[in-house]
């Protein structure tokens, strides 16, 4: 089954084609996050705008590299939330159109379900259950992967995503956005000892998660210093807040998955990139015994190959969705309209 699909609920463009929601025939994105940098962070109207003006150049684009005509086309999927509402409707309407003009089924697709089949794609012999952590700019979830369409949230962050996280803290030192690499490129020759930074814990809810005070954390320990003229370690508070990000993400997903009985961790999402979290999702699961899977550096950002693979799982199960499908910017990944 060959799958076109589309992906715009944040500030990547993407089309990818995928067959059998185990392989890439081309994969397509383009980034915008130039236009956003000098912002700080993503500007819902440019972002829509921006898709707006590419989205259909990309999908010819991504139907000639994959060597298929549009006649190949089984079926079309699109991320249909969450993400900004703006960016989402752009990808839907286009997907509306396409599935339409050729008429084939149109598959909506949860934009984190689609994070996790990430590692379908690079791990042809990956199949559920596991557990997943799912990382990103707008998630920072635990999720019991049952099955490719049964999966429920076991733990979950109370205010910030990881990523927020991570791009907030750099923006305070100065860093440009997306702050995940910058951070990660300064902490590289820091002591991560240097600072000693709180890690948010949840009462009574062992896998849950808190960033919003080590984010406070890192912006009071730099105004301070500013106003009272002191030189900071910069890359030691980088390498600290890393290490901390860290030491809040791998042992409640371990915990997970010990607690569920399953030898297998997925990370996804794009701080799934981060050097060290990957680091210290390995040194753990080869003192636990258990498989660890996380996607190459291309499959952690938004993209339209895990979409597509995603989308395989939910048309078996019959989720195809009329020309009234509609985005929305939250969603839970257990609680999906179709
Ligand atoms: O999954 P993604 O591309 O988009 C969302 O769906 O949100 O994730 C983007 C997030 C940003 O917050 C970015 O700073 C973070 O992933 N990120 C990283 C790294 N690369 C990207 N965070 C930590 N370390 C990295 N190397």
């Amino acid at each position: 089954m060959i799958i076109l699909a589309v992906e715009s609920s944040c500030d990547e463009t993407a089309v990818a084609v995928v067959k059998d929601g185990r392989t890439v025939l081309s994969d397509e994105v383009l980034s915008q996050a130039d236009m956003h940098a000098i912002y700080g962070g993503v500007v819902p109207e440019i972002a829509s705008r921006s898709h707006i003006t590419v989205i259909s150049r990309l999908a010819q684009s991504a139907v000639d590299k994959a060597g298929i005509t549009k006649k190949d086309i089984d079926a079309v999927a699109v991320t249909y939330a969450p993400g900004l509402i703006g960016a989402l409707l752009v990808g839907v309407n286009f997907a509306k159109a396409v599935a339409m003009a050729l008429k084939v089924p149109l598959i909506p697709v949860h934009h984190v379900r689609g994070h996790i089949a990430a590692n379908y794609l690079a791990f042809p012999e990956l199949e559920p259950p596991f557990v997943c952590l799912a990382i990103s700019g707008g998630n920072t979830i635990i999720v019991d992967v049952r099955g490719y369409t049964d999966m429920s949230i076991i733990g979950t962050t109370h205010d910030d995503a990881a990523g927020e996280c991570f791009d907030k803290a750099a923006r305070v030192l100065g860093l440009p956005y997306p702050g995940g690499k910058p951070m990660q490129e300064l902490a590289e020759n820091g002591d991560d000892n240097a600072y000693n930074l709180p890690q948010g814990k949840i009462h009574d809810h062992p896998y849950d998660m808190s960033f919003s005070g080590l984010k406070t954390a890192v912006v009071n320990l730099v105004h301070n210093a500013e106003q009272k003229g002191e030189k900071l370690d910069r890359a030691g508070l980088a390498a600290s807040f890393q290490k901390t990000v860290s030491q809040v993400l791998v042992p409640r997903t371990m915990a997970a998955a010990r607690d569920l009985g399953y030898d297998k961790i997925v990370v996804a999402g794009g701080v799934a990139a981060n050097k060290r979290i990957r680091a210290d999702f390995e040194k753990a699961c080869r003192d636990e015994g258990k498989q660890l899977f996380v996607p190459p550096l291309k499959l952690c950002g938004d993209n339209a190959a895990m979409i597509g693979s995603q989308a395989y799982y939910e048309f078996k199960r019959g989720a195809v969705a009329g020309t009234d499908l509609n985005a929305y910017a939250t969603m839970e990944i257990d609680k999906l309209i179709l």
